[in-house]
């Protein structure tokens, strides 16, 4: 068929096909005496395919490198892209929430400059913690042999002690509905995420690594893998019925620890549930004890571990919690692995002010 005609099937314009064209996204064949465009049913599937990755804005170029991947994987460039996404509508919605609170504080009689600058410069730190967090350990090269490196215990210091244990308290803990949803935050390999599975649960598993997604997905075709991270998440506004993280947090400092409970704060129903089984201290003096205890025993590998990390204090996060309206409860597996388990129970939260 001709163009006018391909145009009309596409709902699209003649000029548009000729563009993308243009831009060597489609060659299509010409008739010998007209030099007329000829679509075949195949330029029609591409093409469909363009308008539609163009429609959920995805840049020429991305779109490019796609078709032209003979290993083309839609679904992974259809999760980068909503990965991308997210994080532009979250930005979004932090300047708007910016301008309400602004146009509140110059209503008011006494509004200073300063109160105005105050919110630009709160709202310019959380686009920049949304940015800037980095995979200083490279999880994406780990995903192959995540699973072996569990079991594999540190030489005098063995971060993955109570591992499976911290897991297993945290599906029991969480009560969920066959049918609800959970979300599961750095699902890596899916080991705390496919313990629901066994329950009928709806399960998300985020991450950042699209390696550690893939053989997560090979291991569990099940769950609903979606790129992104925890400042960022990948997931509408009161989604999930329940979140869940295993030893993943830790990776954040601590104000980007706040900034993620807000984030799942947004996702989560009211009554949701959050429960986290992480690398933390109760509270400060016990980081100087066991810190202390570990130095002065010559533990030089359990020193670089934790220096290496951003084990939390516990009370920090609890109290974030209790703040946005949720009742907690802890629980200490060892000196350094804490379960936090929280209900929220009323819709108190800002996602912007954490
Ligand atoms: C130590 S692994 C834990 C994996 C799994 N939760 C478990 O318990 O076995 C940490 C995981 O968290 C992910 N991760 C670290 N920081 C993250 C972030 N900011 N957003 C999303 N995922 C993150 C890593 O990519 C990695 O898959």
């Amino acid at each position: 068929m001709h163009i006018q005609e391909a145009a009309k099937i596409l709902h699209t314009t003649p000029k548009a096909i000729r563009y993308y064209e243009k831009q060597d996204l489609i060659s299509p064949q010409k008739e010998a005496d007209n030099a007329y465009r000829i679509f075949t049913e195949a330029d029609l599937m591409r093409l469909s395919t363009i308008l539609a990755l163009r429609e959920i804005d995805m840049s020429i170029n991305d779109i490019r490198q796609l078709l032209a991947d003979e290993t083309m994987d839609m679904t992974q460039y259809l999760n980068i892209q909503r990965s991308a996404l997210f994080e532009r509508w979250l930005a979004l919605k932090d300047m708007i929430q910016t301008i309400d609170q602004m146009i509140d504080r110059t209503e008011a009689e006494d509004y200073t400059v300063a109160d105005i600058h105050e919110l630009a410069v709160h709202l310019k730190d959380i686009k920049n913690k949304r940015v800037n967090w980095q995979d200083r350990w490279n999880f994406n090269e780990q995903g192959k042999d995540y699973d072996n490196h569990i079991k594999l215990h540190g030489h005098r210091f063995n971060v993955h002690q109570d591992y499976h244990q911290a897991l297993q308290m945290v599906a029991d803990t969480v009560q969920l509905e066959p049918g609800q949803t959970c979300l599961d935050i750095g699902i890596g390999t899916g080991n705390l995420g496919s313990l629901f599975l066994e329950k009928d649960i709806r399960v998300i598993g985020v991450d950042q690594a699209e390696n550690m997604l893939e053989v997560c997905k090979q291991k569990h075709p099940e769950i609903d893998v979606r790129k992104g991270h925890f400042l960022a998440l990948p997931v509408l506004d009161q989604q999930v019925d329940a979140i869940v993280s295993s030893y993943a947090l830790h990776h954040l400092t601590d104000s980007d620890k706040l900034l993620a409970l807000a984030e799942m704060d947004r996702t989560l129903k009211i009554d949701g549930q959050i429960c986290i089984a992480d690398l933390m201290f109760a509270n400060e003096n016990r980081r100087s004890h066991v810190i202390n205890h570990f130095r002065d025993t010559g533990n030089h590998e359990a020193i670089d571990a934790i220096e290496d990390e951003y084990y939390a204090n516990r009370q920090d996060l609890v109290q974030w919690l209790i703040e946005h309206g949720y009742q907690v409860q802890t629980y200490a597996l060892n000196d350094i692995l804490s379960i936090i388990y929280a209900v929220k129970r009323a819709d108190l939260s800002s996602s912007l002010f954490c």
